[in-house]
């Protein structure tokens, strides 16, 4: 039987000194975030008590659940041992040497050196200065323009919510800067033509970025970015043969490649790396997130020799290589990533994920019976189920309807928590989750569904 949780009685009272991200600021004021207490396994416990089933990983991170040990062991003395030290002027520690070894070693494609920083928008914005950096050493300084999806997540500094995709981080703050460039979303669910096949989605598709590459001219563009799987923006598996034929005209125009591995590095979608599940030749990969499985912040950009040896050239004639951060490959963090990268390896964690996925997708297929369900689509433990006011003709809520946002708020008195992202659930439980947690992670979610159906046929405006 499900755990029923108390209703959430939180008020906004004391908790009115955070600015809270991904809400609306107003609705935040007048309600008060859900305020969370510990954690163990794949549950988490408010303040006052009520469990949740984490299915989110909070945000797409947590992967090897909470309560784990031994990364609270790596911290802990690493932070007796040496809490800090910087990796500039020609320093460093074993911490970080050790684990750049490792994720050279482990890299889907053959890696030359990593650059450590703290978040995956700091990774991704340090990859789009070298890719500046590795065009100027080629004499190329024209080459200044990056491609990437709409609806695609890279971050949030100036330069990475540019990258990004999505309306709400342009919206308002006066993005993209000017050179960000977005192609269409490989989202064939919602962008394809009636009629259509993948296959000639696909190749639409990449007819258009070629057009755009053209229109603003090849000798303009330093990078594309892409992520294996488009996570943030609704867990949007491209299409077969989309990525196969989106390379081959990269490389017709000698276009960088950064694989934004953030969300999907580190067994998400069932190898240990998302590079590998799409067959991706990145010359950058960026990861965060499970690197560390966040119980500690840190990002690796890893680079190909290509860059490498360009940046050694560069940063020969300017002096110094100019990218510093304070706590790049921080010495805990890179400890604790170093611990969870052994504890990947231990339980083969990319195995279990791959294994568990005809358990999560297939639980989430049946659920294509449901009057809201339009779309189930995922790979490993990463998952998306889109709802639709017409299952038929796919046609979606109107906007203003927060639809998604309804059921993800009923699966959260249900003891499940998930992510709406526009009317889409999405779900990325830790990788250590059973299926017996998948399977009551299926209940809940079936409940919300109907719990969401019911309040829907109940509101005039909404008949469904
Ligand atoms: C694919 C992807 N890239 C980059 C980022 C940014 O990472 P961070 O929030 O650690 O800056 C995220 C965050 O969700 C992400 O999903």
């Amino acid at each position: 039987m499900p755990t029923q949780p108390k209703p959430n009685s939180l008020e906004a009272r004391d908790v009115q000194s955070v600015i809270h991200g991904l809400t609306n600021l107003k609705r935040h004021l007048d309600r008060g975030p859900l305020v969370m207490d510990k954690g163990e396994g794949v549950w988490v416990t408010d303040i006052h008590g009520n469990r949740y089933l984490e299915a989110m990983s909070g945000l797409w991170c947590i992967t090897l659940g909470y309560g784990q040990e031994r990364l609270v062991a790596a911290c802990a003395e690493q932070m007796r041992r040496l809490p800090y030290y910087p990796l500039t002027d020609h320093r460093g520690h074993s911490p970080v040497i050790e684990l750049a070894e490792k994720l050279i070693e482990i890299a889907p494609v053959p890696m030359a050196r990593v650059w450590f920083s703290n978040s995956g928008s700091e990774g991704n914005d340090c990859a789009a200065r070298m890719a500046w950096y590795y065009w100027n050493a080629m004499q190329r300084p024209e080459r200044r323009k990056f491609l990437a999806h709409r609806q695609a997540y890279h971050g949030n500094t100036i330069a990475t919510a540019s990258l990004t995709g999505t309306e709400s981080t342009h919206q308002g703050f006066g993005l993209p800067l000017p050179g960000f460039l977005h192609v269409r979303c490989p989202h064939f669910f919602r962008q394809a033509a009636d009629g259509e096949t993948e296959e000639q989605f696909a190749t639409r598709l990449v007819h258009e970025v070629e057009a755009l590459i053209l229109k603003e001219g090849p000798e303009t563009i330093a990078a594309f970015f892409t992520e294996p799987v488009l996570a943030a923006g609704g867990v949007i598996v491209p299409p077969a043969t989309y990525f196969a034929k989106l390379q081959k005209i990269l490389k017709k125009y000698d276009i960088l490649l950064v694989v934004d591995e953030v969300v999907t590095g580190f067994g998400r979608l069932g190898d240990m790396f998302g590079t590998t599940t799409m067959n991706l030749a990145p010359d950058m990969i960026v990861c965060a997130k499970g690197l560390s499985s966040a119980y500690a912040p840190i990002s690796a950009l890893l680079v190909n020799n290509r860059i490498f040896e360009a940046a050694v050239r560069q940063s020969d004639q300017v002096g110094t290589f100019g990218l510093t951060l304070t706590y790049s490959g921080h010495p805990v963090s890179a400890a604790v990533a170093r611990e969870a990268l052994r504890i990947y390896e231990e339980q083969n964690i990319a195995a279990r994920a791959r294994s568990l996925e005809p358990v999560l997708l297939g639980g989430l297929g049946k659920l294509l019976d449901h009057p809201l369900v339009g779309e189930v689509r995922g790979l490993g433990l990463l998952a998306g189920v889109e709802l639709v006011r017409d299952k038929t003709t796919r046609r979606p809520f109107e906007r203003g309807a927060n639809v998604g946002r309804l059921c993800a708020d009923h699966a959260q008195r249900r003891g499940l928590i998930v992510r709406a992202i526009g009317d889409t659930i999405t779900f990325c439980p830790p990788l250590i989750i059973t299926e017996e947690e998948i399977a009551e992670l299926l209940a809940r979610f079936r409940a919300a569904l109907d719990d969401t159906a019911k309040e829907l046929s109940q509101a005039s405006s909404l008949q469904i």
